[in-house]
This record gives C-alpha cells, sequence and structure tokens, in this order.
C-alpha cells in the first residue's frame, strides 16, 4: 500500500525549498518590490508588513543581525508584533451601510490545522504550496503569477481546514471574506465591498480566502436582479485580475457547478475536496484520537466509516476523548465509539424497526468483521448466545 499524505511529507517539503536556495537575493525580491511599491505611495503599515515578512525570512535563513537591522531602520527598533496585529485589527474592512467587518482575520500557526488528504488532492495542494514559495524566482523571470487556489466538495471535507493549513504553512495570516456583510443588502454595494476587501488584502502578505464562494453565484436565486448579478460577477473577476503574486488566493466552495466559467478559469489549481478514502480515514482517527486509540483499533473506525465526512470523524472522536477524559481514562472505549458511529449510520438510512434483531442485522451489513457476536453482545450488554439466537431467528 502506498499513500502519501501531505501532512507527513510536508515536513520534507520545507527541508526541499530551503536546502535548494540558489540566490538568496532571488528570494526577497517579492518582498523588496512591495516595500518599494510602499515607499514610493507611503503606505507605512505595507512597509512595515513587508519589513516584518522579509525579516522573518532573513531570520529562518539565519541572517539575525540582517533581521534586526531591517527592523530598527523601519521603525527605530519598535516593531513589536503587538503592533502589527493592532494595525491589522484597526485596519479590517467595514461595509459602509452596516459597519460589520467584511472580513476576519486569523495567525495559524504550523501544526495547528493539520490537513489529512491524499492521492490526486495531496498533489495538487503540494504543487500550489511549491509554485507560492517560488514567487520570487518566477518573479525575477518576469512571471507574475497570482498563486490561486479553488477547493470544491461537499461540507465538512476540510476546504476551510485547508485554507488555514495553507495560511499556516506559509506563514501569512488568513483573512477570510465574511459573506453575509460582503454580499449588501444594498444595491450596488456588494462591488463596492468587494473592492474594500481586494484593496484590504493587497495592502500586505496575506492569504485571502474567499469562503462559501458560491454565495455570489447564488444571488441569482435571490433577491438580485440579473443585471446586477453580472455585474457583481464582473467586479469579482476584475478585483482578482488586480492580484499580484504576493496576495494567495483561495476560495472554497459547496457549489462548484454554480461557479461561473470565466470565475473558475480566474483560479489556477482546483482541488476536490472529497470524503476521506479508507487510508485517510486511519489517518484521521488517528489524529483525532492522539494516543487515546492505536493504530488498529483505527483501523477498525475506519472499516466502519466509509462515506463519513472528515467533519464526522472529528465529532465522534470528539465525544470519544471527553468521555474518556471524564471518566479519568487514558484510552477511549471502542464500544462507545462504535455505538456513536452506528448512530450516525442509522441516521442516514431508510427507517427500520428499532428493535434489537434489526438493529443488530443492521450493524453486521456495515462489517461483520467489526461488528463480531463478541463485540455487538458487549455494545448491547447481553450474552453471546441471545445474539447469535437472535441473528439466526432474524435470518
Ligand atoms: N481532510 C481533512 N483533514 C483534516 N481535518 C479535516 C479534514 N476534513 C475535515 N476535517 C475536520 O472537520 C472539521 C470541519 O471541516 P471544514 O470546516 O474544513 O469543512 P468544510 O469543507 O469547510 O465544510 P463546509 O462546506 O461546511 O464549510 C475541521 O475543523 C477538521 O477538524
Ligand atoms: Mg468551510
Amino acid at each position: 500500500m502506498f499513500t502519501i499524505f501531505l501532512y507527513l511529507f510536508t515536513n520534507a517539503l520545507i527541508l526541499f525549498t530551503k536546502s535548494g536556495a540558489g540566490s538568496t537575493n532571488m528570494n526577497h525580491l517579492l518582498e523588496l518590490l512591495k516595500i518599494v511599491e510602499g515607499a514610493m505611495n507611503a503606505d507605512r503599515a505595507k512597509v512595515r508588513s513587508y519589513v516584518d515578512q522579509l525579516a522573518r525570512k532573513l531570520e529562518s535563513e539565519g541572517e539575525q543581525k540582517a533581521a534586526e537591522r531591517l527592523r530598527r531602520a523601519a521603525d527605530g527598533g519598535r516593531m513589536a508584533k503587538m503592533d502589527l496585529a493592532e494595525i491589522a485589527v484597526k485596519r479590517l474592512p467595514v461595509d459602509q451601510e452596516s459597519r460589520m467587518p467584511l472580513a476576519d482575520e486569523e495567525h495559524p500557526h504550523r501544526g495547528e490545522f493539520p490537513l489529512i488528504v491524499d492521492g490526486e488532492a495531496a498533489l495538487v495542494v503540494q504543487e500550489f504550496l511549491v509554485s507560492v514559495r517560488a514567487g520570487s524566482k518566477l518573479l525575477a523571470q518576469g512571471i507574475d503569477f497570482v498563486p490561486s487556489l479553488l477547493a470544491f466538495g461537499p461540507p465538512g471535507c476540510g476546504k476551510t481546514q485547508l485554507a488555514r493549513f495553507v495560511a499556516a504553512e506559509l506563514d501569512l495570516p488568513l483573512v477570510t471574506a465574511r459573506v453575509d456583510s460582503l454580499v449588501s443588502s444594498f444595491l450596488g454595494s456588494t462591488s463596492k465591498n468587494l473592492r474594500t476587501l481586494f484593496d484590504h488584502a493587497v495592502s500586505r502578505p496575506c492569504v485571502l480566502f474567499l469562503d462559501e464562494f458560491d454565495a455570489v453565484a447564488k444571488l441569482r436565486d435571490d433577491r438580485y436582479e440579473l443585471g446586477e448579478l453580472k455585474r457583481v460577477v464582473v467586479s469579482l473577476l476584475q478585483n482578482i485580475d488586480t492580484l499580484s503574486s504576493h496576495t494567495v488566493l483561495l476560495a472554497a466552495t459547496n457549489h462548484d457547478h454554480l461557479l461561473d466559467p470565466a470565475i473558475w478559469r480566474r483560479f489556477n489549481y482546483h482541488v476536490k475536496m472529497g470524503v476521506p478514502t479508507a487510508d485517510a480515514r486511519v489517518a484521521l482517527f488517528l489524529a483525532f484520537l492522539e494516543g487515546f486509540a492505536d493504530e488498529e483499533l483505527a483501523r477498525n473506525f475506519a472499516a466502519v466509516t466509509e462515506t463519513f465526512t472528515g467533519a464526522e470523524i472529528r465529532k465522534v472522536c470528539d465525544a470519544a476523548k471527553r468521555e474518556a477524559v471524564i471518566a479519568g481514562r487514558r484510552s477511549i472505549d471502542p464500544n462507545a465509539m462504535l455505538t456513536r458511529i452506528l448512530r450516525i449510520h442509522r441516521s442516514r438510512a431508510v427507517e427500520t424497526p428499532n428493535t434489537l434483531a434489526s438493529n443488530l442485522k443492521f450493524a453486521r451489513s456495515i462489517d461483520p468483521d467489526v461488528f463480531t457476536y463478541r463485540r455487538l453482545a458487549e455494545i448491547h450488554g447481553v450474552s453471546l448466545g441471545q445474539i447469535s439466537k437472535l441473528l439466526k431467528h432474524d435470518d
């Protein structure tokens, strides 16, 4: 079995990008250009943001002294992280009418939001990260590439997790557009809000995340006239076109078929975040149960959770962990976990009689190797003989 999980090879990826250093100066071209741009436009916040990004890059390359000097030059040595956070909060864009913020901002740390994907999705995300990291190299060759990734798939399959993972990997703030305030109740304001949001995003290095991206497309069925909708889509396209290589653009949608093809084309990477494969489910159980269950148990749980989303797996794991902690145990109760899993299966299945015999049969139909007679006897607190009698009787 050969499966690569993204979260496993991310470290290798980082090592790879660092050791393949090439020209150090080239690596800093992107920040230098933005600092010059900021200085020419007297945009102090932009200069400070990019100085900080460059200083962090230098530090990670072991150039502490150069980083310190750079910070001193920009701010007389007062360039604290707090300072930057304050600027960011003050500058969060708002809807002119309601004064509601148009975006949220978070600073995810590496390892805080592990992403578990395999197969094609893992390859796309890896390729995307490599191309973002190569931004300066591409720019030096005159290639102004806007790194953009569109994630699509059913709810609970890790699209928002992907955005946090990407921001953490790139060590950039994550600016998530708030679709509710973006789509203003005042005709014409949506385009203005989009402009404000994009202006905010390009003012410093960040990952701009348009979550629930289909909301714009769905306006068609909502209160918008077709003409107004077209204007919003055109405005969105124009805004995307003004981005340059220093803004990382991510978008997520549950309804990819609703998206305008012109918008679809603006994204150079597309990733399908579907329900996890069997191997990914094992990895999800192991990650979410963190030492509360061994691999054999994780494999058993994965075997009986086909069609479960990552979010559902997370939910059953969190409940099992809570229960273990409250009971003062260092491991989860496998029977309680299997009961929860069965409950989710049953909530999806067509109505069946809620008798012990039919529940036993239902469990056996999912996986008789996991739901053995012994296991079922333990789960239901009845004897082995009774289980065997009920199942035989039912046959
Ligand atoms: N592939 C995955 N890797 C790691 N965690 C996952 C994955 N899929 C789901 N999860 C877990 O499930 C939770 C919900 O996932 P997430 O919010 O990313 O789903 P989504 O695709 O954005 O759903 P929605 O369309 O409803 O917004 C996450 O917080 C995470 O804990
Ligand atoms: Mg989401």
